[in-house]
This record gives structure tokens, C-alpha cells and sequence, in this order.
């Protein structure tokens, strides 16, 4: 068995974290605190959403956001859009890279969406379409595809119907997203296995919620299946106010200490993701969920 040498991680801490924190971080924090992730050798951060501010209040200084950050070049800045009115304020504010959303479960689309899976894939092939002509490239999220908050089976034609549809759209990675955190290594296993005898292992990366404390497992069951890009939020905050149940994705500083022991490169430096952790920890005044910082913390 071979572990990759290196891998990618997206940071979803300024979008999944805080779009599920009952406290509104004020604007400049949240700058102060993207600027403080520019610097720990991150390449890919998930600033903000473009989504109905009525939905999600925590995440509607959007504009104001991607404007006052200092943008590092080398780093891609991207946002979370769902339809028309979020690509086209996405485009106005320069964002290097969309994300689309969309759940392999109905209930869930529905709640999160408010559009059935058939309608989120139309209202996306417009959004696909308008930041393709803007040169922006695109990324897809594929929710519940390990488990449905609500209930209902999720079917591996369903999550290859959205593959599908996000391919014909131009997304050039799709994020296979654990929502509510209940996968295990042996699902993960059967349900990549699935997936690479139909598409290019490249096209995917993953994103596991931590609910029951089995996402490094599952990290690890995808490392050994290949897998090389990983999405996680720092401090583990993070999960989705439309799926009841979810809880933070895994943290960043977990996820890139775990790598580094089993001796993967990630180009991050684990001292600058806990002065990043410990500025939003103040500002949120409560415990993060992250090993690795609780380890620091007592240093
Ligand atoms: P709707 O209520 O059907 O939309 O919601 P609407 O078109 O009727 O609009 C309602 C109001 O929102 C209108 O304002 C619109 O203008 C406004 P009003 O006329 O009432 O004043 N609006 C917008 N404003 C700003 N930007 C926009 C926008 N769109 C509409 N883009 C809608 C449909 C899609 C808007 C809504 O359902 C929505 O915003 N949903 C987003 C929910 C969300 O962000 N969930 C969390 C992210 S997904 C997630 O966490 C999972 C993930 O992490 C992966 C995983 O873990 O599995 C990605
Ligand atoms: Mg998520």
C-alpha cells in the first residue's frame, strides 16, 4: 500500500464554519482572520457564500468580505454559489473559483434548496454557464452522499446522475461531502471503489463532517484508495444549518498534523494554523473541536 506523497487541502472554516455559528462575526474579524489563513501556507480557502442572506445571515457581508481581504496571489479565494443571483455577485467580486451545491438526497436539497434535485441541476447549468464565460473554473459539492440527515436512501445512480451532470457543466473537481458525519472507512471504500471504475480517481475530492469522530478513518481508507485533496475547516467548525444533526467538518489542524506523521507534504505550517485557531476561538469565545489545538493550547 502506497500513501500519496502530497496532498491538497480546501479550507471551508471561513464558509462551513461560520455559516452554522449562532454569533455574527463582524466583518473585519473575519477579514483579520482569512488574512491570518493567507499566511499558513494554504492555497485554497472557501471565503464566503453567495447565498440568500434570509437563509444564511451569518455569511451576507459576502461583498464586503472578498473586498477587504488582502488577496494573496497564489492562494485561490473561492465561494459557494446556488443560482443566478449568487454567480452573478460572485463574478462582480472577482471570485478565483465557484463552488455549486447540490444533495444526492431529496429531502435534504429540499431543506438546504428549496428546489428538488432536478430543478437545483437546471438553475446550476445557468450558474455553470455564466462563470464559464468569465473564465472562472468550477467545483462541485455532492451532500449526503454517505448518509441523508432525513432518512431517505441515497442511491449511488442518484450521486452518478449529479457526477454526470456537473461533468457536462465543465466542474473540474467534485467534493463527495459527508454532511452529517456518518461514514465509516469500510462505506467509504465501497463507495469509491463504485465511483473509480466510472470516472478518473482526480475528479474527487472529500469532505467528511465529524460527528461520530471517524473522519480521519475515513481519510485514511481514501488515502489508500489514492484520494489526494481533502477539504476541512480549522478548529473543526463547520456543518450545514439545513441538515439537522450535522456537526463540524474535520479540522484542519487535525487533518494536516495526521498527514504530516504519516510523512505527507502539505505546505502547511501547523504553528500558523493555531495562531489562525486561537484568533477565532477569542472571537467566537468557545472551545473549538480540534485535538491538535487543545495539544498546543496546554504548551
Ligand atoms: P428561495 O427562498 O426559494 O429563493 O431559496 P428565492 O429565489 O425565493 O429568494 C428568496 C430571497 O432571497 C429573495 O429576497 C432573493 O432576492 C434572495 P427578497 O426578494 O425576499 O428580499 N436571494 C439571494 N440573495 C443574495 N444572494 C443570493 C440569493 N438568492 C436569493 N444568491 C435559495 C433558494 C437557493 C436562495 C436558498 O435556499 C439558499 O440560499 N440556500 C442556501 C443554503 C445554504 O447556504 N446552506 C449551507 C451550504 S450547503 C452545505 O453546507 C453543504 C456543504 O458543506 C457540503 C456538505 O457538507 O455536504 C457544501
Ligand atoms: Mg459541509
Amino acid at each position: 500500500m502506497v500513501l500519496p506523497k502530497f496532498v491538497e487541502i480546501r479550507e471551508v472554516g471561513p464558509r462551513d464554519g461560520l455559516q452554522n455559528e449562532k454569533v455574527i462575526i463582524p466583518t473585519d474579524v473575519k477579514v483579520q482572520w482569512i488574512n491570518l489563513l493567507s499566511k499558513t501556507g494554504l492555497n485554497y480557502i472557501e471565503a464566503t457564500s453567495f447565498v440568500s442572506p434570509k437563509w444564511i445571515p451569518a455569511l451576507a457581508d459576502h461583498n464586503e468580505v472578498l473586498e477587504q481581504i488582502t488577496r494573496n496571489e497564489s492562494i485561490i479565494y473561492a465561494a459557494l454559489v446556488p443560482n443566478l443571483k449568487g454567480v452573478e455577485g460572485a463574478v462582480k467580486q472577482g471570485v478565483d473559483e465557484i463552488a455549486l451545491f447540490i444533495s444526492s438526497s431529496e429531502e435534504h436539497n429540499k431543506s438546504n434548496l428549496n428546489a428538488t434535485i432536478a430543478e437545483s441541476i437546471e438553475n446550476l447549468k445557468t450558474v455553470a454557464e455564466i462563470a464559464t464565460n468569465e473564465g472562472i473554473p468550477l467545483r462541485g459539492y455532492i451532500s449526503t452522499v454517505f448518509g441523508s440527515p432525513f432518512g431517505d436512501d441515497i442511491s449511488i445512480e442518484k450521486i452518478k446522475e449529479i457526477i454526470d451532470a456537473y461533468i457536462e457543466m465543465g466542474v473540474k473537481e467534485i467534493s463527495l461531502g459527508d454532511t452529517i458525519g456518518v461514514a465509516d472507512p469500510v462505506q467509504v471504500k465501497g463507495i469509491l471503489s463504485e465511483l473509480f471504475n466510472n470516472y478518473d480517481p482526480k475528479l474527487f475530492a472529500l469532505h467528511f463532517h465529524d460527528t461520530y469522530g471517524r473522519a480521519l478513518a475515513n481519510i485514511y481508507a481514501a488515502l489508500e484508495m489514492g484520494v489526494t485533496k481533502f477539504d476541512s475547516s480549522i478548529g473543526g467548525l463547520g456543518g450545514c444549518p439545513y441538515a439537522p444533526g450535522a456537526s463540524g467538518n474535520i479540522s484542519t489542524n487535525d487533518l494536516v498534523n495526521f498527514l504530516h506523521r504519516l510523512k505527507i507534504e502539505t505546505n502547511i505550517d501547523e504553528d500558523k494554523l493555531y495562531e489562525a485557531t486561537n484568533f477565532i476561538q477569542q472571537a467566537l469565545n468557545k472551545q473549538l473541536d480540534s485535538k491538535i489545538y487543545k495539544v498546543q493550547s496546554s504548551k
